[in-house]
């Protein structure tokens, strides 16, 4: 037990030096580590590492040390040699071999989002994204900046997806969504969620509606289309004729963007969804006092980063949906990082 301050020195220590437990991880996936161990039958030694990675003696060894002390690998001393082996978090999350890894949506954060965040003190002097700051890409059109070249906009769209794998069946069963027979997933990129709703409601169809050039993508993901139950079509959700639906899925759409954007969209919805239907936003959801959870703070930060928009709390988007017509808001924490609000036309 150390005195107060103490404390607060180690908390400020913690603080000051996350990122670098963010860069082992990135490092570690980029370079293959996770690769390597879940292809090895038994525990390797860092020699074996190296072998495989063509990588350095020295830094290997810091690197699989310190991975072993975040508790990203497991290590066991056997003749005074170290051998190490994924632990069930690496196996089933940063192994690309894996069908829940998120190794995209990690190299997204170390080249996009980690370049960014360079930049969140001008970010907060200025009050706006820094596309141009980091890579030089101004963002009059965001997801032109966004998707600045084809192999940014795969990285982007395979991360999201890599999180639906994981997160996609919490969201989807907040609420029962099998009375809405018609869904329409309005900026669902990949399809992933789409592939979630599917398989969670046998008697449903879902068109997933995204940017031209998205779509193109997104039917390579989702080349089997789950027996045409779901369909993709191409628009402008701010511009072009919007699918008929019996419910609107809005993931992770509504925090990419202003309040006057975010209106402008959800009037569209309903003046295209069929009574009785109604719009499903996933968000991560602040406090209604705005203090926390700190998860959704930092994300939110990081829309001020990225994007126009923020993260909101329930009663902001009650406010931006009931202005757009919609009423019997519902909200469910899920307790997991993204939340569900149903709300009827
Ligand atoms: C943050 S991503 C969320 C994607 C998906 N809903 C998810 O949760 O994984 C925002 C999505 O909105 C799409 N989008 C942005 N502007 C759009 C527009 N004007 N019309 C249609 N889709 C748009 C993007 O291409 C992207 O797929």
């Amino acid at each position: 037990m150390g005195s107060p301050q103490d404390h607060a020195y180690r908390l400020l220590n913690e603080y000051a030096n996350g990122f670098m437990v963010s860069q082992v991880l990135f490092a570690a996936c980029e370079l293959g580590v996770f690769d390597v161990l879940a292809e090895a039958r038994e525990a390797l030694d860092s020699a074996a590492v190296v072998a495989c990675l063509g990588t350095s003696s020295r830094g290997t060894q810091l690197l699989l040390d310190t991975c072993a002390s975040l508790k990203l690998l497991k290590v066991e001393v056997r003749g005074g040699k170290a051998f190490y082996q994924n632990t069930e978090l690496s196996s089933a999350y940063l192994a690309r071999g894996s069908p829940t890894s998120q190794c995209n949506m990690l190299l997204y954060l170390a080249r996009t989002t980690y370049r960014c965040w360079g930049h969140l003190a001008e970010a907060v002097r200025e009050g706006k994204n820094q596309y141009l700051q980091a890579f030089g890409v101004p963002s009059e059109e965001l997801f032109s900046a966004i998707y600045r070249s084809e192999g940014e906009r795969l990285r982007f769209m395979r991360g999201l997806q890599e999180v639906w794998s994981v997160a996609g069946r919490r969201v989807l069963a907040a609420f029962d969504l099998s009375q809405f027979p018609a869904i329409c997933d309005l900026g669902g990129g990949p399809g992933a969620l789409a592939k979630e709703c599917v398989s969670l409601y046998p008697g449903c169809k879902v068109t997933v509606f995204d940017l031209p050039e998205v779509v193109r993508t997104a039917k390579e993901f989702c080349s089997v289309l789950e027996e045409g139950r779901i369909g993709f079509c191409e628009g402008d959700f701010f511009q072009d004729p919007l699918p008929e639906a019996d419910l609107y899925i809005l993931a992770r759409v509504l925090h990419d963007w202003t309040d006057e954007k975010c209106s402008q969209l959800l009037q569209r919805i309903q003046r295209t969804c069929r009574p009785g239907g109604g719009v499903l936003v996933v968000e991560s959801l602040l406090a209604e006092d705005g203090q926390g959870p700190v998860a959704t703070q930092l994300f939110s930060l990081n829309m001020l980063l990225q994007t126009e928009g923020q993260e909101r709390t329930p009663a902001q988007y009650r406010t931006l949906l009931s202005s757009a017509g919609f009423h019997g808001f519902q909200v469910n924490k899920t307790g997991a990082i993204y939340d569900a609000i149903l709300a009827r036309n």
